[in-house]
C-alpha cells in the first residue's frame, strides 16, 4: 500500500484532464525507459531494483558496525558532501529530537563534515572532538572529491594523536568505490572496514545502499522498516501503469506539465521543521538530475509557518513563476497542550481546546488556499507520520519519479557535468598540479 499519497485538488484551475491525458504516454515511454535500461545514463540504474537486490549480509553487517563503534563513540562524524552525506540527514534529521546536540543519548551524535571548506567549522569540530570519543565514517564514491578529502586529512591526523594509528583505524569505516580512488587505496593501505558504493548508483540515488544506511543505523534508526517502506514503493512504481496506481507517474506528469505552462521553479515546502533535510537531498536530487542543456526546474524549498514571515510575500504576489509541492504530514509523534489563561491578555484562549498539530493543519490549508488563488498551483504530497517505513517509501517515490521526470525532459538524469567546473577553476586557482596555465572556465 502507498503511504504517499498525491492530492490534486488545488490545481484545478492550473492543470486539466485534457493536459493529463495527454502527458500520459508521455510519462509512461519515460517509465519503460527507466526500466528497460533503454534511455540516456543507463550504466547508473543500480538504484532502481536496489531496495530488492541489496544483499542481506550487507545489513547484517553495518549492524555488526553499529554494535563494535557504538560503546566507544558519542560522537559520530560522517564525512562526505552531496549525494554522499544529504540522504543520511534528511533520514536522522527528520526522525531525531530537534534537540539532539544537548540531550542524552545511548546513541552517539551524528554530526556533518567533508561538506564544507569552512576553516572555523573544522575548528569548533575538532574542539567538539577534543572533549568527546568518535568514530568516523569518510564517505565518497570517486573517493578524489577535495572537500571530504580535507576534512578526513583533518580528523584522521587528530584521531591518530587522541587514539594512536591503529586505535583511529578500528574506528574508521571508508565507504567508496570498490577499485579506484584516493580513498579506495587508503582504506587499503590502512586496513579501514569498507563499504562499496555500487558502481550503477550516482552519489545522489545513494542513500538506500551503506552511504545513507550505517549513518542512519548508527543514529539509532530502523534501516530494516526503511528498506521494507523502499520495496513496497519500489513494487507500486514498477506495476503502477497509470495516476491512480502509481504516484511516481502523477507527480513526474504534473511537473513537467506545470513547466510547460512557465512553471520554472517548484518549492518543496513542509509545516514541520524536522523535514528540511528532507527539502536538502529532494533539492540535490532533481537540481542535478534535471538542471542541464538549458533545461529545468529550479528547485527550492521552504519551512513553513516560519518562511511565510519571510518569502510568504513573495510567494503570494510575487511573479508567478513557481508552483508549491507540500509534504503535508497527518500525524505527529507528541501532543503539547496550549494552558488557558485567566486573563487571556494575549488573546488566544479561543486556540486552548485545539491541539497545535489542529492549527499547524489551519495554518497549512489557510496557507494553501491563500497561495493558490494568488495563482501558485499548490500540490500536497500526504503522508500519514514520519517514520522509516515512510520515509522509505518517501525516498525511493522521489528517486523513480525523478527517473521518469528527467527522461520526460529530456536529459540524461544520471550525469551532473556541470559540477565540474567550479572544480577545475578552483584547482587552476589553487594550483593543483596538473593545472598549471589553464585557462578559467
Ligand atoms: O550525485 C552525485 O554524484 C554528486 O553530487 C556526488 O554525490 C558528490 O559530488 C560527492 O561525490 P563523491 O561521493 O564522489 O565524493
Amino acid at each position: 500500500m502507498s503511504l504517499v499519497k498525491i492530492n490534486t485538488e488545488h490545481l484545478q484551475q492550473f492543470v486539466s484532464s485534457a493536459d493529463m491525458e495527454q502527458m500520459l504516454p508521455e510519462v509512461l515511454a519515460a517509465k519503460d525507459e527507466l526500466l528497460s535500461g533503454s534511455g540516456k545514463g543507463n550504466d547508473f540504474l543500480g538504484w532502481v531494483d536496489l531496495p530488492e537486490q541489496l544483499d542481506g549480509a550487507i545489513v547484517e553487517s553495518i549492524k555488526r558496525d553499529v554494535e563494535r563503534l557504538t560503546p566507544k563513540a558519542q560522537v559520530f562524524v560522517v564525512i562526505g558532501i552531496g549525494g554522499s552525506y544529504l540522504g543520511a540527514r534528511a533520514v536522522i534529521e527528520a526522525l531525531q529530537s530537534e534537540f539532539a546536540q544537548c540531550m542524552p543519548s545511548a546513541r552517539p551524535l551524528v554530526v556533518y563534515a567533508g561538506h564544507t571548506l569552512s576553516e572555523d567549522y573544522y575548528h569548533q569540530l575538532l574542539q567538539l572532538l577534543d572533549n568527546n570519543h568518535y568514530a568516523v565514517a569518510v564517505i565518497s564514491k570517486s573517493g578524489t572529491t577535495t572537500e571530504p578529502a580535507v576534512a578526513f586529512r583533518i580528523i584522521k591526523a587528530h584521531m591518530e594523536r587522541k587514539y594512536g594509528h591503529s586505535g583511529a583505524a578500528e574506528r574508521i569505516i571508508a565507504i567508496t568505490d570498490a577499485r579506484r580512488g584516493a580513498l579506495h587505496d587508503i582504506a587499503v593501505r590502512e586496513h579501514y572496514a569498507t563499504y562499496v558504493i555500487p558502481d550503477n548508483v550516482g552519489g545522489r540515488f545513494s542513500v538506500l545502499t551503506p552511504v545513507g544506511l550505517l549513518p542512519i543505523a548508527m543514529a539509532g534508526y530502523d534501516i530494516d522498516q526503511l528498506l521494507l517502506g523502499a520495496r513496497e514503493m519500489r513494487d507500486i512504481c514498477r506495476s503502477g501503469d497509470n495516476y491512480d496506481n502509481n504516484p511516481a507517474l502523477l507527480y513526474a506528469a504534473l511537473r513537467n506539465i506545470l513547466y510547460r505552462k512557465g512553471k520554472k521553479v517548484e518549492m518543496l515546502v513542509n509545516f514541520l521543521p524536522n523535514l528540511k533535510y528532507i527539502s536538502e537531498w529532494w533539492k540535490q536530487l532533481y537540481g542535478e538530475s534535471e538542471g542541464k542543456d538549458g533545461k529545468g526546474i529550479l528547485p527550492h524549498s521552504l519551512s513553513f509557518t516560519t518562511d511565510l514571515h519571510s518569502m510568504g510575500q513573495y510567494v503570494q504576489q510575487g511573479e508567478r513563476l513557481m508552483f508549491e509541492t507540500v509534504v503535508s504530514v497527518d500525524n505527529p509523534h507528541n501532543r503539547v497542550p496550549i494552558p488557558s489563561d485567566e486573563s487571556n491578555l494575549d488573546g488566544i484562549n479561543y486556540l486552548v481546546p485545539k491541539s497545535l498539530t489542529e492549527i499547524n493543519r489551519n495554518a497549512q490549508l489557510g496557507t494553501v488556499i491563500a497561495h493558490r488563488n494568488g495563482g501558485v498551483p499548490v500540490l500536497l504530497i500526504n503522508l500519514p507520520t514520519v517514520d522509516e517505513r515512510v520515509l522509505g517509501q518517501l525516498i525511493y517515490f522521489f528517486e523513480f519519479a525523478c527517473g521518469i521526470s528527467g527522461y520526460t525532459l529530456k536529459v540524461n538524469p544520471f550525469d551532473q557535468p556541470g559540477v565540474e567546473a567550479y572544480k577545475k577553476n578552483m584547482f587552476i586557482l589553487l594550483g593543483k598540479p596538473g593545472y598549471e596555465g589553464q585557462q578559467l572556465v
